[in-house]
């Protein structure tokens, strides 16, 4: 799943050419971070909820049958087009978090689920999101752990390694304390945070190589494929599946 740590969507729509695979072998991984984010902002009926970088839309379907009034955006078309049949009641729009397509005050929670480090600017993303919530408002955002919390980035670094690329650092948010801060120094008073464990799981080698090596071409597959297998051995049942533990760290503050 070497996407989630490449920058910013690529002009060639790197997320909507993954879209499908993504959402199937990715899409539910946040599903605890999502409930603990609802749970913490008390999402229930009437709150207007947008949810930014909403992927295939799951964070909305569970957000509405909590009775909240859902919108979601997301720059990638394919994304987008995810989203609209798992929430067709949400108000859905194409757009990065640098330029939400809504008047100021709009909703009474923001959600942003590993989107804001898409961000070229996370200063200027997060200052985005607090224009449209209404004054109290709650921003809501989590993240995948750092690396040591997560099964998936020990395979992640045998890939890299092999690849002949240096591991890749904790970016600060990942960190303990670290969406904390990011909150706090751009003044949001942080309410509450945590960490949530997200278990996983591959149904056989070529689902977890396909998952952990998503929109690789057919060659890196072949070549990177074994490395991806032989470091999750750890996580092999005898049976073939892997079963992975992975966290998210997660904050909710007041605008
Ligand atoms: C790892 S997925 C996360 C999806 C979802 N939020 C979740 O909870 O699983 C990252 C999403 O962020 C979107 N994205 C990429 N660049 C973005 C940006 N600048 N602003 C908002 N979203 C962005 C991608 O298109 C993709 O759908």
């Amino acid at each position: 799943m070497r996407i989630r740590e490449h920058g910013a969507v690529s002009e060639d729509d790197a997320w909507s050419t993954v879209a499908a695979e993504w959402a199937a072998t990715w899409g539910a991984a946040a599903a605890p971070a999502h409930a603990a984010l609802l749970d913490a902002t008390v999402v229930g009926a009437g709150a207007r909820l947008l949810d930014v970088g909403c992927g295939s839309g799951e964070l909305l379907r569970i957000a509405a049958d909590r009775g909240a009034l859902v919108a979601g955006c997301d720059p990638a078309p394919g994304m987008l087009a995810l989203a609209r049949r798992a929430a067709p009641e949400a108000a859905l729009r194409e757009a990065g978090v640098e330029d939400l397509p809504w008047p100021d005050g709009s909703f009474d929670v923001v959600t942003a689920v590993n989107a804001l480090h898409l961000a070229d600017d996370e200063e200027g993303a997060l200052a985005e999101l607090r224009r449209v919530l209404v004054p109290g408002g709650r921003i809501a955002v989590a993240s995948w752990a750092e690396h040591a919390a997560n099964d998936l980035d020990a395979i992640e670094a045998a890939v890299a390694e092999a690849d002949g690329d240096d591991p890749s650092p904790d970016l600060p948010e990942r960190l303990p304390g670290g969406l904390e801060a990011l909150l706090a120094a751009n003044g949001l008073a942080v309410e509450a945070s945590g960490i949530v464990e997200a278990p996983w799981a591959a149904a056989d080698d070529a689902a977890l190589v396909s998952a952990v090596l998503l929109g690789e071409d057919a060659a890196t597959l072949e070549e990177l494929g074994p490395v991806v297998v032989a470091a999750a051995a750890p996580f092999r049942f005898p049976n073939g599946e892997y079963r992975l533990l992975n966290r998210f760290r997660w904050a909710v503050a007041r605008a």
